[in-house]
């Protein structure tokens, strides 16, 4: 039996890696972050890349990772937050995956990522964080609606995991 991929998508800060790395664990797959896969291909952080190159090459990294992801099974994987409300990304991966959209409230977001110091997010860069979020968040609002919603506020890696796990695992 082929493995679908699990895919977790949702905006910057959501929990996407935290969570995968556990259900990858759980189900015995093999986990892989998006982002991490093009900074070790590159050599270069994503803020780098945004700098040197700007944010379309960015966005052309990110198709070509889907592509190629898309032909594999047996894998969690997080995307960044803006890679599967591509339509072209989200049929590629959308083929051989089940895709989950993690939430969380702009406060939770922000604790989160502060927290999070290895990963710059250039999109987040100046001005007030929760401004340019939920500015960020309605722009993007009807592309996250497409995917089946999981909320994370108020709650642990663990239990959003768990409850993941039985998504994939019941329908
Ligand atoms: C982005 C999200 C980031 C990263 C880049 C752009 C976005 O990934 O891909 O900074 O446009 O939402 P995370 O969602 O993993 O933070």
């Amino acid at each position: 039996m082929t493995k679908a991929n699990i895919i977790l998508t949702g905006f910057m800060g959501t929990g996407k890696s935290t969570v995968g790395k556990l259900l990858a664990k759980a189900l015995g797959y093999r986990f892989v972050d998006t982002d991490e896969l093009i900074q070790v291909r590159t050599g270069r952080t994503i803020a780098e890349i945004f700098n040197e190159k700007g944010e379309a090459a960015f966005r052309e990294m990110e198709a070509e990772t889907a592509r190629e992801l898309g032909r594999k099974s047996g894998l969690v994987i997080s995307t960044g937050g803006r890679l599967m409300l591509d339509p072209d990304n989200a049929a590629a991966l959308g083929e051989t995956g089940r895709i989950f959209c993690l939430k969380a409230t702009p406060e939770e977001i922000v604790a989160r990522i502060s927290g999070d110091a290895g990963a710059e997010r250039p999109l987040l860069k100046g001005g007030d964080p929760i401004e340019r979020i939920v500015g960020l968040m309605r722009e993007r609002e009807a592309g996250y609606a497409r995917f089946q919603g999981i909320d994370t506020s108020g709650q642990t890696p663990e239990a959003v995991a768990k409850r993941l796990l039985e998504a994939y695992q019941t329908d």
